[in-house]
């Protein structure tokens, strides 16, 4: 009688029969074969991961997130002061991390942020594209403020820049390799940022709109499209797009608006890029069919952060959940996408919404 015995190492696949052993090496085969108990799944030990918006209140979540996993970390934000932040924290816990400032908006800078990473890390196994301009309701004293991402909510000035401390890659302090011309121009002051919370759709700026493509879509192509190469070498990728409930559904106008003052309006980009996320998400998944590069969109509901109590009295009661999300509560989610406990999913999107979209 024929008897086989298989042993499963994490580069390749043993096959014994009677004193012949085969070696089977290859990745998909391999990874068709391999039996992993749950812990190993979530594990990212030897992954390299990128996140763009790193900085951000979810991008930093996500970072942290990917570090305590096991990855190598590169935090890719547009303010380099916050990316460093969070690199230097990372990098004091523990965790392999590098910042590289990065306008994924731009091509060479996004090549730049693959470069840097191929550089200290030899290869890029996960790409979550976090950047976006997220227009925010807060509270009445800063609500002018802070629209754009993170841009002048105080929060780079709290979070500093620890630059001394990117111990553990001890690398080299990235924006110094940077050429001039890849570096952003320094923030618009905030009397300048047009807020985008205030128009109309009928008078909404072109402006604004082409900006926000720009970001929330352009970068996310430009960021994936770099971020493939190494992935096809490698045989192995993870892109991770960040949608919103919005583009799952239209905005309640009514949740932005308080009695005795201006409208306020959730803009029209943000649910047309937002929705656009997904098209493309479900693109690069077919598009890299039988590539082993897996491509999942991950949608938040709201999540708190500093929003006056009439918005998150309004918001929560429109969420299943009664309330708004923590922000280490997308941390699970993301990782079930970005490691192996996710194999089988690819073109799908996850959401993370406290029954937001259910009703
Ligand atoms: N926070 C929420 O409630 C929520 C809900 C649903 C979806 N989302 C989505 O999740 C993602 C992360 O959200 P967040 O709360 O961390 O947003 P955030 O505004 O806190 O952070 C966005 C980050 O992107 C960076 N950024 C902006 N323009 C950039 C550019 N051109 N190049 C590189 N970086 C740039 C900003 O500097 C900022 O650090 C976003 O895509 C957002 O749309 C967030």
């Amino acid at each position: 009688m024929s008897k086989y015995s298989l042993l499963v190492t994490h580069h390749s696949l043993l096959i014994t029969h009677h004193s012949k052993t085969i070696k089977v090496s290859n990745i998909r085969l391999l990874w068709s074969f391999k039996i992993m108990p749950i812990q190993e799944k979530f594990d990212l030990k030897d992954r390299v991961a990128v996140i763009t918006g790193g900085g951000g209140l979810l991008g930093e979540e996500f970072a942290r997130t990917l570090g305590e996993a096991g990855a190598s970390v590169v935090v890719a934000d547009l303010d380099g002061g916050l990316a460093r932040r969070v690199a230097s924290a990372l990098s004091a816990a523990g965790v392999p991390s590098l910042a590289v400032q990065t306008d994924v908006t731009n091509p060479a800078s996004v090549q730049n942020m693959v470069a840097q990473t191929l550089n200290v890390f030899g290869r890029l196994d996960i790409l979550v594209n976090s950047a976006a301009l997220d227009p925010k309701v807060r509270n009445q004293e800063n609500r002018r403020t802070g629209e754009q991402g993170n841009r002048g909510t105080g929060e780079q000035e709290n979070r500093g820049t620890g630059e001394q401390e990117n111990r553990r890659t001890g690398e080299q302090e990235t924006d110094s390799l940077i050429p001039d011309s890849l570096i952003p121009d320094p923030p618009i002051p905030d009397s300048l940022i047009p807020d985008p919370l205030s128009h109309t759709f009928e008078n909404y700026p072109l402006e604004l709109w082409n900006q926000a493509l720009n970001v929330n879509l352009t970068g996310m192509f430009l960021a994936s499209q770099a971020a493939v190469g190494p992935m096809l070498e490698q045989e192995y990728g993870v892109i991770i797009n960040l949608c919103s409930i919005y583009g799952l559904a239209g905005p309640d106008q009514r949740i932005y608006q308080r009695e005795g003052q201006p409208p306020q309006f959730k803009p029209v980009h943000y649910a047309v890029t937002k929705a656009g996320v997904l098209g493309l998400t479900r693109y690069l998944a077919t598009y890299y069919a039988g590539k082993n590069i897996r491509t999942n969109a991950l949608t938040p509901g709201g999540v708190y952060n500093e929003h006056d109590d009439e918005f998150v009295k309004s918001y929560s009661a429109r969420a299943v959940m009664g309330r708004m999300a923590r922000k280490d509560e997308m941390n699970g989610a993301l990782l079930f996408l970005a490691s192996d406990a996710s194999s089988y999913m690819t073109g799908a999107n996850l959401v993370v919404d406290g029954g937001w979209t259910a009703w």
